[in-house]
């Protein structure tokens, strides 16, 4: 069985203004949007969600990287290197993937020369003022932006997506979530390094040291996705999933318990949720509300594999926890390079074209 949503709440734009701008008229074209990490496993997908989507028509899309990878040419567009004395004038929305520390260094300046930022990586995701958006979630909260918007991590957003309805009709006390996370996770270097693994293992070979992982991930399974902050006796990985949550479904009394697993898998997260909630729920109601809602495809077993390349989340295995008479158990499973990063930024970035949410230069520098 397989139920398909297809009300999802950022669908593609028409781009039916082109040409000069008319004061007050809504303008779906004739954007500059910057995508910053443009050679990245996120920002690679990023770029084939704006074509498909139909954004690269009639905007202008500018690529930045590092140094290393300026003057390479993808999809006719030239790649220029994010470094000072670079000219940020004129972007309108700029769509970063280049990791927490270049987030934290230039996203002030592109907010600064006017641009509205959607972050991937998690610099500003606990600042109270930076809205943490689903697009099928929480769209509102995008109204009070500043200029700097947050994407939530993967395995947190594709959780919301699934949760959503079930916390507006049901309320939810208390999650315990497992992941089996995929490996382009951890991004391009990381992939390389399980094809080597892989290779090496199946032509019988020593497997090469591995580098970005703390074990070797080609026919393995790494119990602990993430890295150990200061002690800390969950990972970065599993205390992002543990606040992303409260603060998307905006409710702190949310007991969130999470061990994050790194697989190896190439792309597709997958988790497996236990939920309380504080209302009873039937079963029937549960499938209903995960059968309507946006974004979502309700089936018997997900699987990564199915998943990838696909925007939406999917859910399945959903039955009764025979153990609480308020439990309900789920495994839900998404493109994580999708809707896990490029495609909920590319919603956002329509949701605020859409809605004129898009701050201008001027606004953004009083
Ligand atoms: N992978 C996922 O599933 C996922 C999901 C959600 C969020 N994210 C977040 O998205 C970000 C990127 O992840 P990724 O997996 O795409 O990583 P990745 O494959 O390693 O790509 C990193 C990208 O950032 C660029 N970059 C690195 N340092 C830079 C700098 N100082 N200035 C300009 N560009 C720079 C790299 O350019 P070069 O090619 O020139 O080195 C490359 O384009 C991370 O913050 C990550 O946490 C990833």
């Amino acid at each position: 069985m397989t139920e398909v949503s297809t009300n999802g709440a950022a669908g593609p734009l028409a781009s039916s203004h082109s040409g000069p701008q008319l004061d007050g008229e809504t303008r779906t074209g004739g954007h500059r949007i910057a995508v910053v990490g443009a050679t990245g496993a996120v920002g690679t997908v990023m770029l084939q969600c704006l074509r498909e989507r139909g954004l690269d028509r009639d905007n202008e899309i500018v690529l930045f990287a590092t140094a290393r990878s300026a003057g390479r040419v993808i999809d006719g567009r030239t790649v220029q290197a994010l470094e000072p004395g670079v000219n940020l004038s004129g972007i309108d929305i700029a769509l970063f993937s280049a990791g927490g520390g270049t987030s934290k260094e230039w996203a002030p300046r592109f907010v600064e020369a006017g641009a509205t930022v959607i972050d991937n990586s998690s610099a500003f995701r606990r600042d109270p003022t930076v809205p943490l958006v689903v697009s099928e979630v929480n769209p509102h909260a995008l109204r009070d932006h500043r200029g700097l918007i947050a994407n939530p991590n993967c395995s947190t957003m594709q959780l919301m997506v699934a949760l959503a309805p079930i916390h507006r009709e049901a309320g939810i006390s208390r999650l315990v979530v497992s992941t089996y996370q995929s490996v382009s996770g951890t991004g391009q270097k990381a992939l390389e390094e399980l094809d080597a693994e892989a290779r090496a293992a199946l032509a019988g070979e020593r497997l090469p040291e591995p580098r970005v992982y703390p074990d070797h991930i080609a026919f393995n399974v790494i119990g602990a996705a993430g890295n150990f902050v200061d002690g800390d006796d969950h990972t970065d990985e599993e205390r992002k999933m543990m606040f992303e949550t409260c603060k998307i479904l905006e409710d702190d009394e949310i007991a969130v318990a999470v061990t994050c697993v790194r697989v190896p898998v190439r792309v597709g997260h997958s988790e497996s949720v236990n939920i309380e909630t504080r209302e009873h729920l039937s079963i029937e109601r549960a499938r209903e509300l995960l059968a309507s809602a946006p974004g979502l495809i309700l089936e018997d077993v997900p699987s990564p594999l199915r998943a990838e390349g696909r925007d939406e989340v999917y859910v399945g295995r959903l039955r009764r926890d025979p153990t609480h008479p308020n439990g309900l158990a789920m495994f839900v499973v998404a493109d994580n390079l999708r809707k896990g990063a490029a495609t909920n930024a590319v919603q956002i970035a329509e949701l605020l074209i859409r809605n004129h949410q898009i701050r201008q230069a001027s606004e953004v520098q009083q």
